[in-house]
């Protein structure tokens, strides 16, 4: 044994250990993080931790810490930077540990400057490893953090870095990349995830996929800036090669900690699966399902009168929608911008959250009413954390607004940020919101946040991204807390702010302004990679999508809308008849399905071509399913080869069904397959439908089927 001294730290829990060594001279440092090793294996992996002495580098064997920084002799990004006048952090000493089975509290101290440092490890029973640091300032100066980030060493055959980028309307693009020398940096500057938000930065070994492949996955659970960091120095990390992870990302002076003052960080989640990215996935979503703020009935379908009236507000035609939305089955009427004071379009009123008596004589209560009594739930756009110029509260309290020197001077979308941190203005939108949600019968917000913060400083200067994100939670937290079962969704010009920081607050998210379902079908996909669909708000829009003037047919689009929190986002009173039966018909099958969505594990078959998708939702144990073969752009070959079904059972019989009171896909072939052709309802084994795969019809573009799947045994 070549560390005798060594004691083994083992956290385990769903099939997955971190390992941690401790040693009287050094840092706790992190040998293993992957699947479940016993006690004894833990022990001779920290006894074995100590790679080779190198060439022109450190005199000892290079340990990777949990606070790796210039003073164990790490290279690489730091895990932990801050100063006080000047003087680095350094000399950092563990003095406590406190480890129980699946969690773990490490304290070090930095003694020159007082600093302490406390790291939390979990791993949850999806075995996801959370890892979450406070910083205190003991001494009597000013600290200045810069950084605390929270990284993981994994090995060297985690070879590609996946993660997501994106803009409005086009959010949550997969981009991939092999790992090389050099530091792949991730950043939100934007005081919130953004459209490109790396979602979850996920390394694996080469080629892994939806269904295969060993992979390391990071999400940073905060939705103000943040640090994705993937990283791979000659040196390796200790025994293992790349490192993973990330933390807010601090703006300059943004975190001056005075004597006794505490920073304390998001939660940075690790996911680890050897079942390929659909693993990582499961274990997201069994722990987003198991939150306190997950909401605890099942999904409304939900109408909102964005893309039907925009700005144009007005009585009799929103009551009509939503008369025709409660025939439809609608649960949930969700009025969008435009009812507050000034707004009649995005140049004034934001900031100032009473109702217009201009366009709402008597209040949104006629409305509510209208909608409550057909049933449905009444939901209400507002964007709490904005201002516009052009508002009264603007007017009389110039000096709530966030800006730089030179004072509100880069707007966007003809907007600023409120200093929500200034307890003043939190209380004052939070008494306006209250007063609405009270009056009006509000049962659900849609909150939005339609731009970057840029020069986000308070008067007088200093970055406030860090304490607006932690006001904003708490103005939710706030809220809900006022009014019992009152629900959030977490809309940032579409997708620009989801995180797992967020759904502990919010009941849903939307996933992006666009309705077009070819988009969509990417956006869904890959935002579902982190959040259950049930999480998602998933909308059919008109034929010609608004924000692509792409044309598409109603199944496509019912077939899109369904896996997800269900809605509508289309002028209803336009429908010809056989649209509106269509709708009908999908909104009972929203129903019939919405309680598989919502427990179901996610799959998402591999082996298709890059112009079609096959992926569903399996009920826990097997027993159902609902899949969805689509077709979003014609493909080189002329035929479709067996698709293996991902999720099932091999040990079991599944009754197959097409599903088709969507509408019948069109066909790009003469014929469908025999096995269609000679019966829609037959049963097959479930090593043939997981296994050996069945060859399913040709579609055109813009096309999908529906399969259930029911165990029969
Ligand atoms: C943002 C949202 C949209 C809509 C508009 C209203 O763009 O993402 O869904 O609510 O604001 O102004």
């Amino acid at each position: 044994m070549s560390n005798p001294l060594a004691k083994v730290t083992v956290l385990s829990n769903a099939g997955v250990s971190v390992v941690i060594g401790t040693h009287p001279e050094h840092l706790p440092f992190i040998v293993h993080w992957g699947a479940h090793v016993s006690d004894s294996l833990a022990e001779e992996i920290a006894n074995t931790a100590d790679p080779a002495r190198m060439n022109s580098s450190l005199d000892e064997a290079r340990r990777f810490s949990i606070a790796p920084s210039a003073s164990d002799g790490w290279s690489g990004t730091p895990g932990v930077e801050w100063h006080s006048e000047g003087i680095p952090a350094g000399g950092l000493r563990l003095t406590a540990v406190n480890a129980r089975r699946s969690s773990a509290t490490f304290t070090l101290v930095d003694a020159r400057l007082s600093v302490a440092l406390r790291l939390d490890y979990s791993i949850d029973h999806a075995g996801i490893l959370a890892v979450s640091g406070s910083v205190t300032n003991r001494g009597g100066g000013t600290l200045d953090l810069i950084a605390l980030r929270h990284l993981m060493p994994v090995p060297a055959r985690a070879r590609e870095l996946l993660d997501q980028t994106g803009r409005w309307s086009g959010e949550h693009r997969p981009q991939r990349r092999d790992i090389v020398d050099g530091t792949t940096m991730r950043a939100s500057r934007r005081g919130r995830p953004g459209h490109d938000s790396p979602l979850v930065s996920i390394v694996g070994t080469v080629g892994f996929g939806f269904r295969r492949g060993e992979v390391w996955a990071t999400h940073v659970a905060w939705s103000g800036n943040g640090e994705y960091v993937t990283e791979r120095m000659p040196e390796g990390a200790g025994a293992l090669s790349s490192v993973v992870g990330g933390g807010e990302l601090l703006l300059p002076g943004e975190m001056r900690l005075g004597a006794g003052e505490t920073y304390t960080g998001p939660e940075v989640l690790f996911a680890w699966s050897d079942e390929g990215i659909d693993g990582i996935s499961a274990r997201f979503h069994k722990r987003v399902r198991a939150v306190a703020a997950y909401p605890d009935r099942p999904r409304p379908l939900v109408l909102n009168t964005w893309e039907a009236v925009y700005f144009d507000h007005d009585f009799d035609r929103l009551a009509l929608l939503a008369e025709q939305a409660a025939e439809l089955g609608v649960e949930r009427f969700v009025l969008d911008d435009g009812w507050f004071l000034g707004r009649r379009d995005d140049t004034a009123g934001l900031g100032d959250w009473s109702v217009d008596p201009g366009v709402w004589p008597g209040g949104l209560s006629r409305l509510s009413d209208l909608v409550h009594s057909r049933g449905m739930q009444f939901g209400l756009w507002f964007e709490p954390e904005m201002v516009n110029l052009d508002s009264e509260l603007a007017r009389e309290h110039p000096d709530w607004i966030l800006a730089g020197p030179d004072g509100p001077r880069l707007p966007a979308r003809n907007q600023f940020a409120l200093d929500l941190a200034n307890p003043l203005a939190s209380q004052h939108v939070f008494e306006q919101i209250d007063d609405v949600v009270g009056s009006s019968g509000v049962d659900f917000i849609k909150w939005d946040h339609n731009r970057d913060l840029h020069e986000a400083e308070k008067p007088g200067g200093g970055s406030r991204v860090h304490a607006q994100t932690n006001a904003v939670y708490a103005l939710i937290d706030r809220l809900r807390g006022a009014h019992p079962g009152l629900e959030i969704e977490s809309c940032a010009s579409g997708g620009a702010r989801i995180d797992l920081g967020m759904m502990r607050h919010a009941q849903r998210v939307w996933a992006s302004d666009t309705n077009d379902p070819i988009e969509r079908q990417m956006i869904q996909r890959w935002t579902g990679v982190l959040l259950p669909p049930e999480l998602q708000g998933t909308h059919v829009g008109p034929a010609e999508a608004h924000t692509t003037h792409r044309e598409s047919s109603l199944q496509f689009r019912l077939i899109t809308a369904l896996f997800g929190h269900a809605g509508i986002e289309w002028d209803i009173t336009s429908l010809s008849p056989d649209e509106r039966e269509a709708v009908a018909r999908w909104s009972a099958v929203y129903r019939e399905f919405r309680g598989l969505i919502a427990s179901g594990t996610t799959v998402r078959a591999d082996d298709v071509d890059d112009g079609a998708m096959l992926h569903g939702i399996v009920s826990p144990d097997a027993d159902r399913a609902l899949f969805a073969w689509l077709r979003l752009t014609t493909s080189a070959t002329a035929h479709s080869d067996r698709v293996p079904i991902p999720g099932l059972s091999t040990t079991r019989n599944y009754r197959l069904e097409l599903r088709e009171e969507l509408g019948e896909a069109s066909r790009h072939q003469v014929a469908d397959p025999d096995w269609i052709s000679r019966n829609h309802n037959a049963v097959y084994s479930g090593r043939l439908l997981g296994e050996i795969g069945l060859p399913l019809p040709v579609l055109n573009p813009g096309f999908g089927m529906l399969l259930e799947l029911t165990a029969v045994d």
